[in-house]
Protein backbone atom coordinates (compact mmCIF):
# COMPACT_ATOMS: atom_id res chain seq x y z
CA UNK A 1 0.00 0.00 0.00
CA UNK A 2 1.13 4.01 -0.95
CA UNK A 3 0.77 5.12 2.74
CA UNK A 4 1.66 9.67 2.16
CA UNK A 5 4.35 10.82 4.23
CA UNK A 6 3.39 12.09 7.69
CA UNK A 7 3.05 15.55 7.78
CA UNK A 8 5.93 17.25 10.78
CA UNK A 9 4.97 20.13 12.95
CA UNK A 10 8.01 20.84 15.08
CA UNK A 11 7.59 22.75 18.81
CA UNK A 12 10.05 24.77 18.68
CA UNK A 13 11.75 25.17 22.24
CA UNK A 14 14.95 25.21 21.27
CA UNK A 15 17.28 22.14 22.52
CA UNK A 16 13.96 20.58 23.46
CA UNK A 17 12.40 21.17 20.29
CA UNK A 18 10.70 18.26 19.21
CA UNK A 19 8.49 16.42 16.21
CA UNK A 20 4.91 15.98 16.18
CA UNK A 21 4.46 13.47 13.27
CA UNK A 22 1.13 12.80 11.96
CA UNK A 23 -0.29 10.21 9.34
CA UNK A 24 -1.12 6.79 8.72
CA UNK A 25 1.52 3.67 9.13
CA UNK A 26 3.11 5.60 11.59
CA UNK A 27 3.74 2.48 14.58
CA UNK A 28 5.10 0.34 12.08
CA UNK A 29 7.30 3.04 10.97
CA UNK A 30 10.16 2.08 13.46
CA UNK A 31 12.68 3.41 12.15
CA UNK A 32 11.24 6.92 12.53
CA UNK A 33 10.54 6.80 15.94
CA UNK A 34 13.39 4.36 16.95
CA UNK A 35 15.73 7.59 16.59
CA UNK A 36 14.50 9.45 19.55
CA UNK A 37 15.39 6.98 21.63
CA UNK A 38 18.95 7.25 22.96
CA UNK A 39 19.58 4.20 25.65
CA UNK A 40 18.77 0.38 26.23
CA UNK A 41 15.88 0.94 27.98
CA UNK A 42 12.10 1.38 27.61
CA UNK A 43 9.04 1.00 29.51
CA UNK A 44 5.94 0.60 27.48
CA UNK A 45 3.05 2.18 29.43
CA UNK A 46 -0.83 1.65 28.06
CA UNK A 47 -4.21 0.61 29.08
CA UNK A 48 -5.91 -2.38 29.28
CA UNK A 49 -7.69 -1.12 26.15
CA UNK A 50 -5.25 -0.25 24.09
CA UNK A 51 -2.58 -2.58 24.26
CA UNK A 52 -4.33 -5.32 23.35
CA UNK A 53 -5.05 -3.05 19.96
CA UNK A 54 -1.64 -2.05 19.59
CA UNK A 55 1.38 -2.70 22.16
CA UNK A 56 2.82 -5.76 19.52
CA UNK A 57 2.86 -2.93 16.98
CA UNK A 58 4.82 -0.89 19.09
CA UNK A 59 7.10 -4.16 20.48
CA UNK A 60 7.97 -5.06 17.17
CA UNK A 61 10.09 -1.71 16.95
CA UNK A 62 11.77 -2.48 20.45
CA UNK A 63 14.05 -5.21 19.52
CA UNK A 64 17.66 -5.17 21.01
CA UNK A 65 16.24 -3.09 23.75
CA UNK A 66 15.53 -4.44 27.62
CA UNK A 67 11.49 -3.31 27.71
CA UNK A 68 8.77 -4.25 29.09
CA UNK A 69 5.09 -2.90 30.22
CA UNK A 70 2.97 -1.51 32.63
CA UNK A 71 -1.05 -1.79 32.11
CA UNK A 72 -3.48 0.95 34.05
CA UNK A 73 -6.55 -0.01 33.95
CA UNK A 74 -8.77 1.87 31.68
CA UNK A 75 -10.26 5.09 32.92
CA UNK A 76 -10.02 8.47 34.51
CA UNK A 77 -10.03 7.31 38.18
CA UNK A 78 -6.43 5.58 37.47
CA UNK A 79 -4.74 8.33 36.56
CA UNK A 80 -3.51 8.14 40.43
CA UNK A 81 0.05 8.58 42.39
CA UNK A 82 -0.18 5.11 43.22
CA UNK A 83 0.11 4.14 39.99
CA UNK A 84 2.75 6.82 39.28
CA UNK A 85 4.76 4.62 42.31
CA UNK A 86 3.71 1.26 40.41
CA UNK A 87 5.40 2.73 37.07
CA UNK A 88 8.33 4.01 38.74
CA UNK A 89 8.50 0.45 40.45
CA UNK A 90 8.44 -1.20 36.93
CA UNK A 91 11.20 1.47 35.71
CA UNK A 92 13.36 0.16 39.02
CA UNK A 93 12.78 -4.20 38.06
CA UNK A 94 13.74 -2.97 34.56
CA UNK A 95 16.95 -1.67 35.69
CA UNK A 96 16.15 1.64 34.04
CA UNK A 97 19.01 4.47 33.64
CA UNK A 98 19.13 7.51 33.08
CA UNK A 99 18.79 7.20 29.63
CA UNK A 100 15.44 5.17 29.49
CA UNK A 101 12.76 6.00 27.69
CA UNK A 102 9.14 5.73 28.44
CA UNK A 103 6.62 5.35 25.92
CA UNK A 104 3.09 6.53 26.50
CA UNK A 105 0.90 4.19 24.37
CA UNK A 106 -2.60 5.52 24.81
CA UNK A 107 -4.86 8.38 25.40
CA UNK A 108 -4.81 11.29 27.66
CA UNK A 109 -5.05 9.19 30.76
CA UNK A 110 -2.01 6.91 30.22
CA UNK A 111 -0.11 10.14 27.84
CA UNK A 112 -0.99 12.76 31.60
CA UNK A 113 0.76 9.47 33.74
CA UNK A 114 3.22 8.28 31.48
CA UNK A 115 4.81 11.68 31.24
CA UNK A 116 4.77 12.17 34.92
CA UNK A 117 6.05 9.12 35.52
CA UNK A 118 9.00 10.07 33.24
CA UNK A 119 9.44 13.44 34.69
CA UNK A 120 10.44 11.73 37.93
CA UNK A 121 12.24 8.88 37.62
CA UNK A 122 15.79 10.02 38.67
CA UNK A 123 14.58 13.50 38.18
CA UNK A 124 13.02 13.07 34.56
CA UNK A 125 14.33 10.83 31.60
CA UNK A 126 12.92 11.02 28.17
CA UNK A 127 9.70 10.14 26.82
CA UNK A 128 8.08 9.65 24.06
CA UNK A 129 4.02 10.11 23.16
CA UNK A 130 2.15 7.34 21.24
CA UNK A 131 -1.45 9.02 21.63
CA UNK A 132 -4.41 7.00 20.41
CA UNK A 133 -7.56 9.39 20.76
CA UNK A 134 -8.08 12.16 18.86
CA UNK A 135 -8.12 14.19 21.76
CA UNK A 136 -4.65 13.01 22.72
CA UNK A 137 -3.05 13.77 19.06
CA UNK A 138 -4.59 17.01 18.91
CA UNK A 139 -3.66 18.41 22.74
CA UNK A 140 -2.63 16.37 25.17
CA UNK A 141 0.31 14.96 23.84
CA UNK A 142 1.65 18.16 22.87
CA UNK A 143 2.87 20.71 25.25
CA UNK A 144 4.39 18.91 27.88
CA UNK A 145 1.89 19.19 30.51
CA UNK A 146 1.87 16.07 32.74
CA UNK A 147 0.55 14.94 36.01
CA UNK A 148 -1.83 12.71 37.74
CA UNK A 149 -5.18 13.08 39.75
CA UNK A 150 -5.61 13.70 43.84
CA UNK A 151 -8.40 12.80 45.79
CA UNK A 152 -8.83 16.84 46.24
CA UNK A 153 -9.27 17.55 42.37
CA UNK A 154 -8.05 16.70 38.92
CA UNK A 155 -4.49 17.36 37.45
CA UNK A 156 -3.29 19.04 40.75
CA UNK A 157 0.08 17.25 41.25
CA UNK A 158 2.17 16.85 37.93
CA UNK A 159 5.44 18.85 35.99
CA UNK A 160 5.81 20.25 32.64
CA UNK A 161 8.08 17.95 30.91
CA UNK A 162 8.48 17.98 27.29
CA UNK A 163 8.31 14.62 24.81
CA UNK A 164 11.13 14.13 22.79
CA UNK A 165 8.58 12.85 19.99
CA UNK A 166 4.63 12.32 19.48
CA UNK A 167 3.64 10.03 17.05
CA UNK A 168 0.11 10.34 16.01
CA UNK A 169 -0.72 7.33 13.74
CA UNK A 170 -4.20 8.35 12.47
CA UNK A 171 -4.48 4.47 11.63
CA UNK A 172 -5.33 3.69 15.27
CA UNK A 173 -8.57 6.11 15.68
CA UNK A 174 -10.36 3.18 13.41
CA UNK A 175 -11.21 1.55 16.69
CA UNK A 176 -11.92 4.63 18.73
CA UNK A 177 -15.39 5.16 19.99
CA UNK A 178 -17.56 7.54 18.20
CA UNK A 179 -18.38 9.45 21.20
CA UNK A 180 -14.40 9.54 22.15
CA UNK A 181 -14.03 10.61 18.57
CA UNK A 182 -16.60 13.15 19.00
CA UNK A 183 -15.25 14.77 21.98
CA UNK A 184 -11.73 15.18 20.52
CA UNK A 185 -13.40 17.55 17.45
CA UNK A 186 -14.14 19.29 20.05
CA UNK A 187 -10.78 20.43 21.00
CA UNK A 188 -10.22 20.83 17.58
CA UNK A 189 -12.83 23.33 17.17
CA UNK A 190 -11.34 24.79 20.08
CA UNK A 191 -8.03 25.70 18.84
CA UNK A 192 -9.80 27.19 15.93
CA UNK A 193 -12.23 29.36 18.12
CA UNK A 194 -9.82 31.06 20.21
CA UNK A 195 -6.58 31.74 17.66
CA UNK A 196 -7.57 30.80 14.02
CA UNK A 197 -10.20 32.29 12.18
CA UNK A 198 -9.03 31.11 9.03
CA UNK A 199 -8.72 27.39 10.58
CA UNK A 200 -12.40 27.75 12.13
CA UNK A 201 -13.84 28.53 8.16
CA UNK A 202 -11.90 25.55 7.13
CA UNK A 203 -13.76 23.67 10.04
CA UNK A 204 -17.01 24.63 8.82
CA UNK A 205 -16.34 23.51 5.23
CA UNK A 206 -14.88 20.23 6.01
CA UNK A 207 -17.86 19.51 9.25
CA UNK A 208 -19.02 16.20 7.36
CA UNK A 209 -15.97 15.08 5.70
CA UNK A 210 -14.88 15.34 9.60
CA UNK A 211 -17.45 13.56 10.68
CA UNK A 212 -17.35 10.66 8.50
CA UNK A 213 -14.06 10.20 9.52
CA UNK A 214 -12.59 11.00 5.85
CA UNK A 215 -9.45 9.99 5.48
CA UNK A 216 -7.68 13.21 4.18
CA UNK A 217 -9.27 15.70 6.23
CA UNK A 218 -8.71 14.26 9.41
CA UNK A 219 -4.94 14.63 9.58
CA UNK A 220 -5.63 17.88 8.31
CA UNK A 221 -7.73 19.15 11.17
CA UNK A 222 -5.26 17.50 13.30
CA UNK A 223 -2.07 18.69 12.12
CA UNK A 224 -3.92 22.44 11.58
CA UNK A 225 -4.77 21.89 15.31
CA UNK A 226 -1.15 20.58 16.85
CA UNK A 227 0.13 23.56 14.69
CA UNK A 228 -1.65 25.91 16.51
CA UNK A 229 -0.83 24.80 19.82
CA UNK A 230 2.82 24.11 19.20
CA UNK A 231 2.93 28.15 18.62
CA UNK A 232 1.12 28.96 21.56
CA UNK A 233 3.51 26.30 23.71
CA UNK A 234 6.82 27.86 22.27
CA UNK A 235 6.10 31.23 23.05
CA UNK A 236 4.44 30.16 26.42
CA UNK A 237 5.61 26.66 27.64
CA UNK A 238 4.96 27.36 31.37
CA UNK A 239 1.36 29.40 31.00
CA UNK A 240 2.57 33.14 32.44
CA UNK A 241 0.03 34.32 30.04
CA UNK A 242 -1.17 33.31 26.46
CA UNK A 243 -1.12 29.81 26.82
CA UNK A 244 -3.90 30.05 29.42
CA UNK A 245 -5.87 30.97 26.22
CA UNK A 246 -6.14 26.94 25.57
CA UNK A 247 -8.77 26.78 28.40
CA UNK A 248 -11.36 28.51 26.44
CA UNK A 249 -14.38 26.54 27.88
CA UNK A 250 -12.88 24.82 30.62
CA UNK A 251 -14.10 26.61 33.27
CA UNK A 252 -17.46 25.94 32.99
CA UNK A 253 -16.80 22.61 31.08
CA UNK A 254 -14.68 21.57 34.51
CA UNK A 255 -17.57 22.43 36.83
CA UNK A 256 -19.97 20.44 33.91
CA UNK A 257 -17.82 17.22 34.27
CA UNK A 258 -17.72 17.62 38.48
CA UNK A 259 -21.58 18.55 38.85
CA UNK A 260 -21.62 14.74 36.41
CA UNK A 261 -19.69 12.68 38.63
CA UNK A 262 -17.03 12.30 35.67
CA UNK A 263 -19.48 9.93 34.22
CA UNK A 264 -22.26 12.24 32.41
CA UNK A 265 -19.93 14.13 30.05
CA UNK A 266 -16.55 12.80 28.58
CA UNK A 267 -14.05 16.27 29.05
CA UNK A 268 -14.45 16.92 25.35
CA UNK A 269 -17.90 17.27 25.59
CA UNK A 270 -18.00 19.43 28.70
CA UNK A 271 -15.53 22.06 26.71
CA UNK A 272 -18.18 21.86 23.53
CA UNK A 273 -20.77 23.12 26.37
CA UNK A 274 -18.44 25.56 27.60
CA UNK A 275 -17.44 26.74 24.85
CA UNK A 276 -21.37 28.28 24.03
CA UNK A 277 -21.38 29.25 27.32
CA UNK A 278 -17.81 31.06 26.97
CA UNK A 279 -19.46 32.72 23.77
CA UNK A 280 -23.08 33.62 25.42
CA UNK A 281 -21.01 35.33 28.24
CA UNK A 282 -19.13 37.39 25.95
CA UNK A 283 -21.92 38.14 23.85
CA UNK A 284 -23.57 39.37 27.34
CA UNK A 285 -20.15 41.38 28.25
CA UNK A 286 -20.49 43.30 24.70
CA UNK A 287 -17.29 41.61 24.16
CA UNK A 288 -19.02 39.97 20.87
CA UNK A 289 -22.22 39.32 18.89
CA UNK A 290 -24.71 36.51 18.26
CA UNK A 291 -23.64 35.74 15.38
CA UNK A 292 -20.35 34.58 16.22
CA UNK A 293 -22.33 32.62 19.54
CA UNK A 294 -24.37 31.11 16.40
CA UNK A 295 -21.46 29.81 13.71
CA UNK A 296 -19.69 28.50 17.04
CA UNK A 297 -23.13 26.67 18.14
CA UNK A 298 -23.71 25.01 14.52
CA UNK A 299 -20.28 23.78 14.30
CA UNK A 300 -20.35 22.07 17.20
CA UNK A 301 -23.62 20.96 16.60
CA UNK A 302 -22.92 19.89 12.83
CA UNK A 303 -20.31 17.33 14.64
CA UNK A 304 -22.37 15.58 17.00
CA UNK A 305 -21.30 17.51 19.93
CA UNK A 306 -23.25 18.86 22.91
CA UNK A 307 -24.38 22.89 23.48
CA UNK A 308 -26.38 22.81 26.35
CA UNK A 309 -26.51 21.84 30.12
CA UNK A 310 -27.26 18.71 30.42
CA UNK A 311 -30.87 18.50 32.50
CA UNK A 312 -30.80 18.66 35.98
CA UNK A 313 -27.68 20.33 36.65
CA UNK A 314 -28.18 23.03 38.80
CA UNK A 315 -26.74 26.98 37.75
CA UNK A 316 -26.04 27.47 41.18
CA UNK A 317 -23.86 24.01 41.90
CA UNK A 318 -21.74 24.61 38.86
CA UNK A 319 -21.32 28.75 40.01
CA UNK A 320 -20.19 27.04 42.97
CA UNK A 321 -17.54 24.65 41.02
CA UNK A 322 -16.90 27.69 39.10
CA UNK A 323 -14.96 29.46 41.72
CA UNK A 324 -12.86 27.00 42.74
CA UNK A 325 -10.60 26.94 39.46
CA UNK A 326 -6.90 27.33 39.49
CA UNK A 327 -7.57 30.35 37.32
CA UNK A 328 -9.27 32.54 40.03
CA UNK A 329 -7.59 35.23 42.28
CA UNK A 330 -8.81 36.85 45.60
CA UNK A 331 -12.65 35.93 45.13
CA UNK A 332 -12.94 37.41 41.43
CA UNK A 333 -13.91 34.78 38.58
CA UNK A 334 -11.48 34.86 36.30
CA UNK A 335 -12.27 33.43 32.67
CA UNK A 336 -11.11 33.08 28.51
CA UNK A 337 -13.78 34.86 26.43
CA UNK A 338 -13.87 36.14 23.66
CA UNK A 339 -14.32 39.21 21.31
CA UNK A 340 -15.28 36.72 18.19
CA UNK A 341 -13.91 33.64 15.99
CA UNK A 342 -10.38 33.01 16.64
CA UNK A 343 -10.09 36.30 19.50
CA UNK A 344 -10.06 34.85 23.19
CA UNK A 345 -8.96 36.71 26.19
CA UNK A 346 -7.85 36.50 29.65
CA UNK A 347 -11.16 38.26 31.28
CA UNK A 348 -10.77 39.15 35.00
CA UNK A 349 -13.01 40.62 37.31
CA UNK A 350 -15.98 38.70 35.64
CA UNK A 351 -19.29 39.00 38.27
CA UNK A 352 -21.08 35.90 39.10
CA UNK A 353 -24.26 37.51 38.63
CA UNK A 354 -23.50 37.78 34.89
CA UNK A 355 -22.18 34.28 34.76
CA UNK A 356 -25.15 33.19 36.45
CA UNK A 357 -27.55 34.54 34.06
CA UNK A 358 -25.75 32.71 31.81
CA UNK A 359 -25.80 28.98 33.73
CA UNK A 360 -29.69 29.88 33.81
CA UNK A 361 -30.31 30.95 30.49
CA UNK A 362 -30.93 28.68 27.05
P1 LIG B 1 -8.70 8.44 27.72
O1 LIG B 1 -7.23 8.40 27.80
O2 LIG B 1 -9.47 8.00 28.92
O3 LIG B 1 -9.18 7.64 26.45
C1 LIG B 1 -10.55 7.56 26.16
C2 LIG B 1 -11.00 6.11 25.99
O4 LIG B 1 -10.58 5.64 24.73
C3 LIG B 1 -10.44 5.14 27.02
O5 LIG B 1 -11.41 4.20 27.34
C4 LIG B 1 -9.29 4.50 26.24
O6 LIG B 1 -8.95 3.22 26.75
C5 LIG B 1 -9.88 4.41 24.88
N1 LIG B 1 -8.95 4.36 23.77
C6 LIG B 1 -7.82 5.08 23.60
N2 LIG B 1 -7.33 4.90 22.39
C7 LIG B 1 -8.14 4.02 21.76
C8 LIG B 1 -8.16 3.46 20.48
N3 LIG B 1 -7.28 3.83 19.52
N4 LIG B 1 -9.12 2.56 20.19
C9 LIG B 1 -10.06 2.24 21.10
N5 LIG B 1 -10.12 2.77 22.33
C10 LIG B 1 -9.17 3.66 22.64
O7 LIG B 1 -9.21 9.93 27.41
P2 LIG B 1 -8.67 11.11 26.48
O8 LIG B 1 -9.87 11.85 26.06
O9 LIG B 1 -7.72 10.62 25.46
O10 LIG B 1 -7.82 11.99 27.51
C11 LIG B 1 -8.43 12.60 28.62
C12 LIG B 1 -7.34 12.91 29.61
O11 LIG B 1 -6.43 13.84 29.02
C13 LIG B 1 -7.83 13.55 30.91
O12 LIG B 1 -7.19 12.94 31.99
C14 LIG B 1 -7.39 15.01 30.77
O13 LIG B 1 -7.12 15.60 32.02
C15 LIG B 1 -6.14 14.86 29.96
N6 LIG B 1 -5.76 16.06 29.19
C16 LIG B 1 -4.48 16.48 29.31
C17 LIG B 1 -4.05 17.57 28.59
C18 LIG B 1 -2.62 17.99 28.67
O14 LIG B 1 -2.27 19.06 28.12
N7 LIG B 1 -1.76 17.20 29.29
C19 LIG B 1 -4.93 18.25 27.73
C20 LIG B 1 -6.25 17.77 27.62
C21 LIG B 1 -6.65 16.67 28.36
N1 LIG C 1 -4.70 21.76 27.48
C1 LIG C 1 -4.16 23.01 27.83
C2 LIG C 1 -2.69 23.12 27.67
O1 LIG C 1 -2.04 22.25 27.16
O2 LIG C 1 -2.14 24.11 28.06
Amino acid sequence: MNIPPPQTITVALGQRSYPVWIGAGLLGDHARWRAALRGRHALVISNTTVAPLYLERVAQGLHGLRWSSFLLDDGEAHKSFANVGRALEALAALGATRDACVIALGGGVVGDLAGFSAACWMRGIDFIQIPTTLLAMVDSSVGGKTGVNLPAGKNLAGAFHQPRAVVADIDTLATLPEREYRAGLAEVIKGAAIGDEPFFAWLERNAAALAARDPAAVPEAIARKVRYKAGVVARDETEQGERALLNLGHTFGHALETAGRYTALLHGEGVAIGMRLAARLSERLGMSGPADTERLQRLLENLGLPVAIPPGMDAAELLALMRLDKKNSAGELRLILWRGIGRAEIVGGVSETDVLAVLQGP
